[in-house]
């Protein structure tokens, strides 16, 4: 089976049993709190929790789906036979219950059914458990389950392990069983203890992750019983088609062979490398991302970096990159028929010929270096050539030379100490709430309207209007502008309410506030959220120094007088509010 059959296998077989094939959502989440979606559970968080009905919104509670993922812990290992940064995994749902429904007994037998009828052997399977903690007792149900299927290697886990979610600060999640099966003893470290999660030896590969939503974890950190139970269940598709096709790494497979053949030459790793980071521009650009200094912004510009420097180190001449893009977007094009390849062939040619400009400077800078480089050094590179800190110290280390890490954030504290002045006089709020309240929500509307690619790049308010620059590639329409209009005069209408509140810096970064400017923000920062009283929902989270008014009604109404370019990339918008304290 190539990658195409498989994928269409699994949506044809869970049709088959009811489901309702579902597309893939946005890789760029609708939760604020999230960069990336990085599970197929994530556009189902609020009929998992019960908050909306899913019979209702996809006439059906069993739902599958292939769902375009991305994750960001790993970008270092991408290269070695399982990391990488965009992937796929394939789903199957059972979300509330009536008699129709099936929670642990129904996934676990299409589960079975589902992998024998692509010709695994029931026998080379493994599972894992929930083993129970002090709050979450242990999943009995499950084992005896697997036990009348004839799996008796089980393995009890702990909630590391085997309890699956939330992805963000709260929401649905519950105990889970794994399934995972023996590629053979050749693959295998041969110690008597070997098994399913082995720290030493990759022989037994986790496939499938069936995840029995029983719970609910609050903002306290408490796990409440939901009013429903659900069944959520995740196959990594990479890893599954490797296994099918008997290959060590889905780079082998027909989803990455003719990419890295066309690429032709070089090391293995740096092969790999280019041909991850590729697909991963391809979705991300698809998704609407533009290269920035942020959020999922920089991831981009980090992939494009690496795939040009990685380009470079194999020798790989002129726009390398285009017939790579070419392939990897044929190859998807029957399954995401969004992809515009001229699009993300501009994005990529202007990122990396101003890359490229300063790589090879920067490059013999550090190449030259002998010894140990001072922190004030490294600086310096990253400040006068662009590199990110990480690829300093990827080149860095190929030569085993130590960078003095605290040297470099004393360097960069400086610095940014020098910038606040300038920075707080162009981004700071003025002295009128009101208009610095509609610009959050403003900001908010746009990322909502326009992609979440959307950043804030300069924002000045007086008593009569306010002006918001942000990046955007084009002008917009005259629907774009409406739409924001009216998404913020809704805002305003339902009577939002803000609240501040102060807490470390990091903490307001994992907390999903947006953060602009990062690096002159001070250790302790203060977050203003506006939410919908009643539902809890938040519109708007940002990291900001500013002062607000209390509830958006006080705004009465919105208006955008005027849409231009600001500079290249950049576009500005004066919008005024009818409130009593503006003209
Ligand atoms: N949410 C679970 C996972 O991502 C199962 O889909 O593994």
């Amino acid at each position: 089976m190539n990658s195409n059959e498989l994928r269409k296998h699994f949506l044809d077989f869970f049709e088959s049993k009811g489901h309702r094939i579902v597309p893939s959502s946005s890789l760029l989440p609708t939760d604020p709190s999230v960069l990336f979606t990085t599970a197929g559970m994530q556009q189902f968080s609020p009929y998992l929790a019960g908050e909306k009905d899913v019979v209702n919104d996809f006439g059906n509670r069993h739902l599958a789906s292939c769902q375009k993922c991305f994750r960001t812990d790993d970008i270092e290992e991408v290269g070695d036979d399982t990391h990488h940064t965009f992937f796929e995994m394939l789903g199957n749902w059972s979300i509330g219950q009536d008699e129709s429904g099936y929670f642990k007994e129904g996934a676990i037998d299409y589960a079975l059914e589902f992998l024998e009828s692509i010709g695994l052997d029931k026998s080379r399977m493994h599972i894992t458990v929930f083993g129970g903690n002090n709050v979450i007792p242990k999943d009995e149900e499950a084992i005896d389950l697997w036990k009348k299927r004839g799996i008796n290697s089980i393995k009890e886990c702990g909630f590391k392990d085997n309890f699956w979610g939330p992805v963000a600060e709260t929401g649905p999640c519950g105990p889970c069983s794994e399934i995972h099966y023996d590629r053979g003893e050749s693959f295998g470290c041969g110690r008597s203890d070997c098994g399913p999660n082995c720290d030493y030896c990759k022989r037994y590969v986790e496939i499938w992750n069936l995840v029995f939503m029983q719970y609910f974890k609050n903002k306290a950190g408490e796990y409440e019983l939901l009013s429903q139970t659900n069944i959520d269940t995740g196959i990594g598709f990479e890893r599954l088609l490797s296994i099918l096709q008997g290959k060590n790494s889905a780079y082998e497979t027909d989803l990455f062979s003719d990419v890295i053949s066309k690429i032709g030459k070089g090391d293995k790793v740096a092969c790999r490398i280019i041909a991850d980071h590729i697909r991963g521009i391809v979705f991300l650009v698809d998704a609407g991302v533009i290269p920035s200094n942020t959020g999922q912004g920089y991831i981009l510009r980090r992939l494009i970096r690496r795939t040009i420097r990685y380009g470079k180190m194999i020798e790989l001449q002129g726009d390398f990159w285009v017939p790579l893009i070419k392939l990897t977007i044929e190859k998807y094009k029957d399954v995401y028929k969004e992809i515009e390849r001229k699009k993300i062939y501009e994005i990529v040619k202007k990122e990396a010929e101003k890359f490229s400009l300063t790589l090879d400077r920067g490059l013999k800078i550090i190449n030259s270096i002998k010894g140990d480089i001072s922190g004030k050094e490294a600086f310096d590179i990253y400040q006068s050539y662009g590199f990110p800190l990480e690829m300093i110290k990827e080149e860095l280390s190929k030569k085993n030379i130590k960078l003095n890490e605290d040297e470099f954030y004393d360097e960069l504290k400086k610095h940014q100490e020098l910038s606040r002045a300038g920075a707080e006089k162009k981004f700071g709020g003025g002295s009128n709430p009101y208009l610095h309240t509609a610009t959050h929500l403003l900001h908010s509307a746009l990322r909502k309207v326009l992609g979440e690619s959307v950043r804030q790049m300069g924002s000045d308010i007086n008593d009569e209007r306010l002006r918001f620059d942000f990046s955007f590639e084009r002008k917009l329409t005259p629907e774009e502008i409406k739409a924001v209009e009216d998404l913020v005069n809704l805002k305003i209408k339902e009577g939002l309410v803000l609240k501040k509140e102060v807490m470390p810096l990091s903490e307001a970064l994992s907390s999903g506030a947006l953060s602009f400017f990062k690096e002159r923000y001070p250790e302790e920062v203060s977050v203003w959220t506006i939410y919908d009283k009643d539902s809890g929902e938040i519109f708007s989270k940002e990291i900001c120094g500013g002062e607000h008014i209390d509830n958006v009604s006080k705004l009465e109404s919105f208006k955008i007088i005027k849409e231009e370019s600001s500079s290249r990339g950049v576009r500005r918008i004066k919008a005024i509010c009818q409130g009593k304290y503006t003209i």
